[in-house]
Formats: structure tokens, sequence, C-alpha cells
């Protein structure tokens, strides 16, 4: 069994990027930008949007926290993200998910520029995503394929089941892993809740993808041996023995489902690095494709 490390992957990309943002400086040219627009205080949204701004940091972009008080108007944050999308010193916005219950979730992804979406949400791109265009790919499943590719893991032919069908990660990663092109090419299955046997359909895997956010579901007799197991999920879950109160878990049981495995990606340090590399690779091309 190997063990996908994502912490190293991503610090990779990360350093790619750096070499390449110290290129553009070096030539005088401006560093792409990157807002992030917080509304609330979820905990977790703090700790990913903190995490998002100090790698934009690190390889040098310009990065903004956007940070809003959960009575935000939902008139007041579209004007504030248009006011992005005329700012030329930026080239992605992202606005952290999930927002107060009164704001319109859509209405604000569809506010963004597609030029300047990121998250890949809007709906421009994911229809781009869908015909096979190039487009900005949600950076989670995006990630996904990166962890496969720099693995060297064959997908063409082989059978990718996804357990999930979220906008975010289950069905734009089916879009990505259908696609005509290496590391790609997979015959994809999308099974979800509604399925009334889920083993029947996670047991016939090469490639497995748990991304619906049940933590430790997938358990040992559910995966085939020699599959390769990609958790996306991050719960948290109490722990009266961790000083935090709780501890990170995947979607799969790890120590059970680990020893089946060709791969797999570990919770954490497996595909969660990942998003944020993956984002800084969605700011960078808006930059080379639409910055000026
Ligand atoms: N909430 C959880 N994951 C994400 C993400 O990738 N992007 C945004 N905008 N919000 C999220």
């Amino acid at each position: 069994m190997i063990l996908i490390d994502g912490k190293k992957i991503a610090k990779e990309i990360r350093e790619e990027i750096k070499n390449e943002i110290s290129n553009f400086k070096a030539e005088g040219k401006r560093s792409p930008g990157l807002v992030v627009i917080l509304v609330g205080d979820n905990p977790a949204s703090e700790v990913y949007v903190r995490n998002k701004a100090k790698a934009c940091e690190e390889v040098g972009f310009l990065s903004v926290l956007e940070k809003h008080d959960s009575s935000i108007s939902e008139v007041k944050l579209l004007e504030l993200i248009e006011s992005y999308n005329k700012n030329k010193n930026f080239d992605g916005i992202l606005v952290q998910l999930p927002l107060p219950k009164h704001i319109d979730e859509r209405k604000v992804i569809e506010a963004i520029s597609p030029l300047k979406d990121v998250d890949g949400f809007h709906p421009v791109s994911a229809g781009n995503l869908m015909i096979g265009n190039d487009t900005f790919f949600s950076c989670t499943p995006w990630g996904v394929q990166e962890l496969l590719a720099r693995y060297n893991i064959e997908t063409e032919g082989k059978h990718v089941v996804i357990v999930g069908r979220s906008n975010i990660v289950g069905k734009p990663a089916a879009m990505i892993l259908l696609q005509k092109k290496k590391f790609a090419n997979a015959i994809v299955t999308v099974c979800h809740s509604a399925a009334k046997n889920i083993s029947e359909y996670t047991t016939q895997a090469d490639i497995l993808i748990a991304a619906m956010g049940s933590p430790e579901f997938i358990k040992a007799d559910m995966v085939k041996e020699g599959a390769v197991v990609i958790d996306v999920g991050t719960n948290r879950v109490e722990d009266a023995e961790n000083p935090k109160g709780y501890r990170l878990t995947g979607d799969v049981l790890f120590n059970e489902v680990a020893p089946k495995c060709s791969y797999i990606t570990p919770v954490p340090g497996g595909v969660g690095p990942m998003t944020i590399a993956m984002l800084l690779k969605n700011t960078l091309k808006s930059y080379k494709l639409y910055g000026n």
C-alpha cells in the first residue's frame, strides 16, 4: 500500500508557482491577486480562509481577506463582488461557503465574473467543464486528478466510483475524470444516499472517491482488493482526548481500509492541501489568460 502524500505534492505545486511569480516580478509585472470573502464566523471557514490567504502570500500573490459580519445584506455582498469584478488588480474572487441563510448562494456565485471564477462554481465554468472546454475546474476534484497524475496512477478505462454528488466535489469529479484526456478517460459511476446497497457500487471501483461527508462511512468490506482510495472527507468529530475537543477524520475508515488498497490518501494530509494548491493554479491561470 502506498500512501498518497498530498501535503508533499501541494508543496511542490506551490514551489512551482512561487518560481513563476518571481520570474514575473523580475520582469516588472504585477502579481496575481486573489480576494477571499468570508461572511460570518463559521470556525471551519475561518481556518480555511486563513490558510488560503497564507498560501497566497507565500507564493507572492496579492491577497486580500474581506471579512464581513453575518448581518451583511445580500445586496451589499453583491455590490462588493461587483467592485472586485472591475478591479484589475484581482484575478480571482472566492466567496467562502456556506453563507448565512438570508443570502442566496446561487445569486452570489453567479455574481462572480466567470473570468475570475477561480472556485469553478459559476454555471458557466460548470457548463464548460461538462462539454469539455478548458475552464476553471472546481479545486478539490481537480486536486484529486492532480494527485492521480503525479503518482502516475492510470485512469484510462478504469472504473472510478464516486460516492457523493455535490456541486463542489462529486459532480465535477465525474466530469473531470470522464474527459477524453490523459489522467481521465475513465468509466465513471456516481452513487449517493439513494443507493439501496452502496457496497454493490463501491466494491466495483478500481478507483474509489469518497466525497459524501460522512465520517468513516467506507469500511473494508466496501472496497475491492488493490483499489485506489481517495478520501475527500474532512469531518470534525468530537474527541475529548484531543486538546481542540475534536479530531479530523475522512469518509473512509482508514485503518481498516488501507491494508486492502494499492494507494490511499490519508486525512489530514491527502486531498485537503491540494484544494488550496489548485486554487493558486486557477488564480495564476486567470492572471495569464485575462490579466493585463
Ligand atoms: N467551502 C468548502 N469548500 C469550499 C471551497 O472550495 N470554496 C469555497 N468558496 N467555499 C468552500
